[in-house]
């Protein structure tokens, strides 16, 4: 191989005609001739200034870690140094069979073969070259490290349990509240009496005001149910504190997901007031009676398992038994009316520092997917690509402090 390269190079400069190089390699090489050159080295590709010295002719193709020059001396019958040549340079397919395979990390890979790269999919097709995927993923290297050297007033972190996602599957399955519609706008809004120089703490956590009625969250997985995750925190932390801890009920979402089916679309999304109305109504027993189940690839919504009676008020028994066989402790828990704060952040800090937990819906874009502590605000390195809707949703949470 030494030798073919340095005659080839010889060649070259010589300018010999195209014949007698051809037939020097027949000569040296029949097996490469054949075949065709399938060095992904490149031995005719400029390599730490090797073989095309000097040479710049304006059809230059990268290939792997060297840079190819096509020109007439690759235009052979027979593959060249330029794996590229008769596309690139010639815009048309190649007259011999090409390498087999992709190349990847000093190995080779047959057409057909796959990797991931991170959420999008690489496929060696049939040119030899890799072919991928171009989605915006959920976890994005590059925006972490922007948010954390810009200074926006939180963190961003590498999660790798949504590592591989891509960013319309977060927006998918990872959210779920629908828009504001006109009937939580419709909701009686209570305005606090707020003296305007009234000093509200710089800092407040629920949990300590109330120790033992904060529960902590449940984790949603890949259903797009915070509808129900939110409605069921919130209804949760209330019903401890009003009750001054003689109740600290963890209630169920999934309740909610499977049972309250009217205009609400379970792990598909669904409306906060229709989840008041349902919990004023009906009530919904514990997480521990009713135990989350439900998952975005199970394809229909699980059917309802603990219906209620719609008359009375405050606790009482459930008429089915719990889902989960262990528990028998199947009370129903009815929440009072939700009621809408204005958004003056003042009142909704007062709120919370008087009564408990606040419910609240916030527009989600791709970089909340990375927080991890601080004050979050969208920041403005976080535009990618791909069409808005699959990069931003509507998501409700439990605000404690
Ligand atoms: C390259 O070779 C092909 C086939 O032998 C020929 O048709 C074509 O004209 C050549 N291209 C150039 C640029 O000489
Ligand atoms: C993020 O985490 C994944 C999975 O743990 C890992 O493969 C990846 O290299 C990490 N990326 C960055 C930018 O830290």
């Amino acid at each position: 191989m030494r030798l073919l390269r340095a005659l080839l190079c010889l060649g070259l400069l010589a300018e010999a005609t195209l014949a007698s190089r051809v037939r020097t390699r027949r000569e040296l090489a029949p097996g490469l001739y054949e075949h065709g050159v399938y060095d992904a080295g490149g031995s005719y590709c400029q390599r730490g200034d090797v073989c095309c010295h000097g040479r710049d002719d304006g059809c230059t193709v990268p290939y792997h870690d060297t840079l190819c020059y096509c020109d007439l001396f690759c235009n052979r019958t027979v593959s060249d140094c330029c794996p590229d040549f008769w596309e690139y340079c010639l815009g048309i397919p190649a007259p011999f069979p090409k390498a087999p395979g992709c190349a990847r990390a000093g190995r080779r890979y047959p057409t057909g073969a796959t990797y991931r790269e991170n959420c999008n999919l690489c496929t060696c097709g049939p040119g030899g070259t890799w072919q991928c995927e171009d989605h915006a993923c959920l976890m994005d290297g590059e925006l972490i490290d922007a948010i954390n050297r810009g200074n926006y007033g939180w963190r961003a972190a590498n999660y790798s349990q949504f590592w591989g996602m891509k960013l319309e599957d977060g927006v998918r399955y990872r959210l779920g509240t629908f828009r504001p519609s006109p009937t939580v706008m419709n909701m009686n809004e209570m305005h606090m009496s707020m003296d305007s120089n009234e000093v509200l703490p710089r800092h407040f956590d629920a949990a300590a005001k109330w120790p033992g009625m904060i529960h902590e969250p449940l984790d949603q997985g890949n259903c797009a149910g915070s509808w129900a995750f939110s409605t069921a925190a919130v209804a949760s932390d209330r019903i401890s504190i009003h009750s001054m801890g003689h109740m600290t009920p963890a209630l169920s979402p999934q309740n909610l997901l499977s049972c309250d089916t009217r205009n609400q679309r379970g792990c598909s999304g669904g409306r906060l007031d229709g989840a008041w109305w349902y919990l004023r109504r009906r009530g919904v027993v514990t997480d521990e009676c009713y135990p989350f189940t439900s998952q975005e690839s199970q394809p229909a919504a699980q059917p309802c398992m603990m219906h209620s009676r719609s008359t009375g008020r405050g606790k009482r028994q459930a008429t089915a038994r719990c889902p989960n066989p262990q528990t028998r402790a199947n009370e129903i828990y009815q929440s009072t009316p939700a009621y809408r704060l204005s958004s003056s952040e003042k009142e909704i800090m007062k709120e919370l520092l008087e009564n408990g937990p606040v419910q609240a819906i916030l527009e989600v874009h791709e970089d909340f997917f990375m927080y991890k502590s601080g004050i979050y605000r969208h920041t403005p390195v976080a535009e990618g690509k791909g069409p808005k809707h699959q990069r931003h949703g509507t998501h409700s949470v439990k605000i404690t402090g």
